[in-house]
């Protein structure tokens, strides 16, 4: 049997939302309600420039998008409202939910030595992640109860490779959103886009999902 090959100066580090799970239904159902209760619509269309955007900037543009001004008490409000509906939507997530090519890249990369990390804006990352079962694999997970900057600033990617003790030339980000894949570039990384070109410009690679790479690919990426 052929030895795994150790690799332990390379890093993953994975955008969550749309990369490992489809969580955007669960967010978009949840959003769509709060809107249709202060009286107007929210779109899919709409939804999609909400894709790696933190809760209460989401909430800024929902409320732009309707022409709905609220004080700062009445958006906490509405935050928690959207938040607790959409925990109750991901609490009822399973392992049938984890995205194709998932399981297989995240276990081969474990066996090759490379480190893996989550670099999400998220704060229900920690749920999610053991609702599919997918906690196991990760060496480190910064989510959005971690980070003081939202992407497109490199805080949550620069974080996750100093957790796994790896430089930021050595480490690759596997991202669906525009903000995620200039959050690193300015970390320094390389970055595969997950999901159409058109909207992750300056990626490195791009994939349809994560059965589209394998590790030897990404090994020469960062040689590259
Ligand atoms: C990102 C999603 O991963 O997390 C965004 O792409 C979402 O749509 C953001 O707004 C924050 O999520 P949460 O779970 O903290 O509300
Ligand atoms: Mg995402």
């Amino acid at each position: 049997m052929q030895e795994p090959t150790t690799n332990s100066n390379l890093a993953c580090i994975f955008d969550l939302d749309g990369v490992l799970v489809d969580t955007a239904v669960y967010h978009y159902k949840a959003w769509k309600q709060l809107a249709n209760d202060m009286g107007f619509d929210f779109t899919e269309a709409q939804n999609e420039h909400l894709k790696g955007v933190n809760r209460m900037r989401s909430l800024d543009m929902i409320l732009n998008w309707g022409g709905v001004e609220k004080t700062a008490e009445e958006k906490e409000v509405l935050a928690t409202s959207k938040n607790t509906q959409y925990v109750s939507m991901i609490n009822k997530m399973t392992a049938a939910e984890v995205l194709p090519g998932t399981i297989n890249l995240l276990t081969a990369l474990q066996q090759a030595g490379i480190k893996i990390a989550l670099g999400s804006a998220s704060k229900n990352a920690g749920v999610i992640l053991e609702r599919t079962q997918l906690t196991h694999f990760f060496d480190a997970i910064v989510d959005g109860n971690l980070v003081s900057a939202s992407k497109p600033d490199p805080e949550v990617f620069v974080k996750g490779a100093a957790m796994v003790g790896v430089s930021p030339a050595q480490s690759v980000v596997f991202e669906d959103a525009q903000a995620g894949v200039d959050a690193a570039l300015a970390a320094n990384m390389k970055v595969v886009g997950v999901g159409q070109p058109e909207n992750l410009k300056g990626a490195h690679v791009y994939v349809k999902d994560l059965s589209e790479i394998t590790v030897e690919e990404i090994k020469a990426l960062v040689k590259g």
